[in-house]
């Protein structure tokens, strides 16, 4: 009876998935389009998926591998984040042509620019085979049985997927932790060039004082183009190729956004911890996160010191502080987001009332057995997290590692070591190197310390007179040295004390700390394929949505404001006029291109839109993600979240979880005043 009673307060008691929370299968649409009409969409649903006919889903590509891209002409051309495609644009770049400074545009076709390694893949379907994966997996079988199992019928579904060759390439996801399998086939292209990029002080706008921030005005966007072969199947680069016919593109929607208005992203969120127990939150959000914070903090302030002393330094260390400060900016939104949610504690009592109605069934103990695999984990992951952050952030040991996994390809070698010393600044590394090593000794147990540690410690006395040494005897310090180098000199580098310092920290790591992690980790998933099904059967009306992992998924919501803090209410949409405001010369993320002044001076252009905020669940991966209207067309480009709403990613508040996007607009401005490219607008399709 207790049972049934408990069963019953369950049910009552469970919500559904919050309103504009969730990343979905776009193959279950039919699960969600009732409620995505409800919300204002006027498309059905195989209009969204569908394997028979041409729809959005053919408009979508993972571009690289972790960003997203959406068709927007019939002649393969394509957008994405500035961000996303920085790397090509940087690439591309020499001191006599500057595109990341000046940003580039073709004006016309035979002046796209190719770019080697550059894919991007088309999901051709999805489809559940969780029967087939399991075909042949019975009771009393191992986990290892289990596991090759699914490898060997996974290899043949894939295989099969594939046959027909053209590009085609094939996985097999787990999804809900491994209970239940889907086959994703996507067709990748491998000849992509860039068409045109804002310069930096327009794609990269407010930099990392804006990053994760609201008001927003950066033009993040890039613009590619897919080529393929005569029959339109993917090819390696050759001239001969034309531009791809695609199924499906994106009308423009110029008629802009309002608040309350229906939005959809279409795109590949990385990863998400949704289903998590309060002890792995507990972890990230008052262990994990601050102690990185304050790691990165330390990192980032002497890169800040010399950046602010010398212009050259600014330029050798910008795209590297940017990389350290946007995981330690989000983890700030995600610490805080987590305590004001009282996500560990809502977690605990979520867990009680779990634990009671799984008493006598194989659900029974779950609970208690995560949390003493977490107690057994944590220590060694936490040192893993350490030495992660602070010895391998060690430029000079990151240089010496790299040097001797490649120094038999000379050519590979030198280029690596041109590139690594056009931005190394070693007063930086030295100083980094210093408060990297305190931070570590202070903070890790005796236990967790590498006894190659203790004794250079020991036999040096301090931090800083193992620096003073290290440098001064590496031969790493000095480009000519490394430029020297032949394949013979193995021998040497392991002589070398800056790679026997990398050396001995790795085998520390992976002697002593990878074979417990790796052990209690698959114990973990495997109590979490356990525990996710027992939390689908506790709450058999609501309606899960499975951990993002970069495969394709729909997110829906609407344009929304909201209020980062008491008395403070943000509007949802930015302006042109917000970047004047913001516009000074002086300061290297605010400073705009004069042309854009010039444009605004002639007057007219203050309520040109830029960027907007609407309440998509979407993660890292949904850069570049193509933000839709009600009628099915493209009103912006997705590039980032509001920082007090990144714990999204284990607990979304409808309140302050916001996506922002770059609307569609502003790129268009951008391709008309700043790179005078409006031939590009003949071969696009505006809705209205
Ligand atoms: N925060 C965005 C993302 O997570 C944009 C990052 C690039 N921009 C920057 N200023 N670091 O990827
Ligand atoms: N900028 C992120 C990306 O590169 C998206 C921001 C986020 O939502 O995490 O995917």
């Amino acid at each position: 009876m207790k049972k049934i009673l408990i069963a019953l307060l369950a049910v009552l008691l469970a919500v559904p998935a919050q309103a504009d929370e969730g990343m979905w299968l776009p193959v279950l649409i039919n699960q969600r389009i009732k409620d995505m009409r409800a919300k204002g969409f006027k498309l059905k649903a195989e209009d969204v998926y569908s394997v028979n006919k041409a729809c959005l889903k053919d408009a979508v590509v993972l571009f690289g591998s972790g960003c997203t891209g959406e068709l927007v002409s019939g002649e393969g051309l394509l957008f994405t984040n500035h961000h996303c495609g920085y790397g090509q644009i940087q690439r591309h770049s020499s001191v006599e042509h500057d595109y990341l400074k000046d940003g580039f545009w073709a004006m016309s076709r035979d002046q796209e620019l190719p770019n080697k390694g550059l894919t991007v893949s088309f999901l051709e379907y999805m489809e559940e085979v969780t029967d087939a994966v399991l075909k042949g997996y019975g009771e009393g079988m191992t986990e290892r049985q289990r596991d090759s199992v699914i490898k060997v019928n996974s290899q043949a579904l894939v295989a099969d997927a594939v046959k027909e060759g053209k590009g085609l390439r094939a996985n097999v996801e787990a999804l809900f932790y491994g209970n239940q399998y889907f086959l994703f086939v996507f067709r990748t292209f491998k000849d992509v060039r860039l068409v045109g990029a804002p310069p930096s002080s327009i794609g990269k706008f407010g930099g990392d004082t804006d990053n994760w921030m609201w008001p927003r005005h950066t033009g993040d966007f890039s613009i590619f183009r897919i080529y393929a072969d005569k029959d339109n199947n993917p090819a390696d680069y050759s001239p001969e190729n034309v531009p791809y016919h695609p199924k499906k593109f994106f009308k423009i929607s110029t008629k802009g956004v309002k608040e309350g208005d229906f939005t959809f992203v279409y795109g590949c969120p990385g990863s998400t911890k949704e289903y998590v127990t309060s002890d792995e939150v507990e972890y990230t959000g008052s262990v994990s996160d601050p102690k990185k914070i304050d790691l990165r903090t330390k990192r980032l302030d002497i890169m800040k010191k010399y950046m602010g002393q010398s212009q050259a330094v600014r330029i050798q260390y910008s795209s590297k502080a940017a990389n350290v400060s946007n995981a330690w900016k989000k983890w700030q939104g995600e610490e805080k987001g987590i305590r004001r949610m009282k996500t560990v504690e809502k977690k605990k009592e979520y867990q009680e009332r779990f634990k009671e109605w799984a008493k006598g069934t194989r659900y029974d103990g779950l609970v208690e057995k995560l949390e003493t695999l977490y107690q057994k984990r944590n220590p060694y992951f936490l040192a893993y997290e350490y030495y992660n952050e602070t010895v391998r952030s060690i430029e000079l040991l990151q240089i010496a590692s790299t040097v001797m996994m490649i120094i038999k390809n000379k050519e590979a070698k030198d280029a690596v070591a041109e590139q690594f010393f056009k931005d190394y600044y070693q007063p930086i590394d030295e100083e980094i190197f210093v408060a990297m090593l305190k931070a570590f000794d202070s903070e890790m147990s005796d236990e967790f310390k590498p006894q190659y540690f203790k004794e250079k410690l020991k036999s040096y006395g301090s931090v800083e007179a193992w620096q003073k040494d290290i440098y001064a005897k590496s031969l790493f310090t000095d480009k000519e040295r490394v430029l020297a180098l032949t394949k013979d000199d193995a021998e040497a580098i392991k002589n070398d004390p800056a790679y026997q310092m990398y050396d001995a920290f790795y085998k520390w790591y992976f002697n002593t700390l990878r074979p417990v992690i790796n052990d209690v980790n698959s114990q973990i998933r495997l109590a979490y394929r356990d525990y996710m099904q027992g939390q689908m059967d506790y709450e058999p009306q609501k309606q899960f949505y499975p951990d993002a992992n970069l495969t394709l998924r729909i997110a829906y919501g609407n344009v929304k404001g909201y209020s980062p803090a008491d008395g403070v209410y943000y509007s949802p949409v930015s302006t042109l006029k917000g970047i004047i405001e913001k516009d000074n010369p002086n300061i290297f993320d605010y400073n705009i291109p004069q042309a854009l002044r010039d444009i605004y001076a002639e007057g007219g252009h203050d309520d040109q839109p830029v960027c907007f905020l609407a309440t998509n669940h979407t993660t890292g991966g949904n850069s570049g993600s193509p933000i839709i209207n009600a009628d099915g067309n493209l009103i912006g480009i997705n590039f980032d979240r509001v920082w007090e709403g990144t714990m999204s990613d284990i607990v979304y508040d409808p309140s302050v979880c916001r996506n922002i996007s770059l609307d569609i607009r502003y790129l268009l401005f951008n391709i008309e005043h700043i790179g005078h490219a409006e031939y590009l607008f003949n071969e696009m399709v505006f809705a209205d």
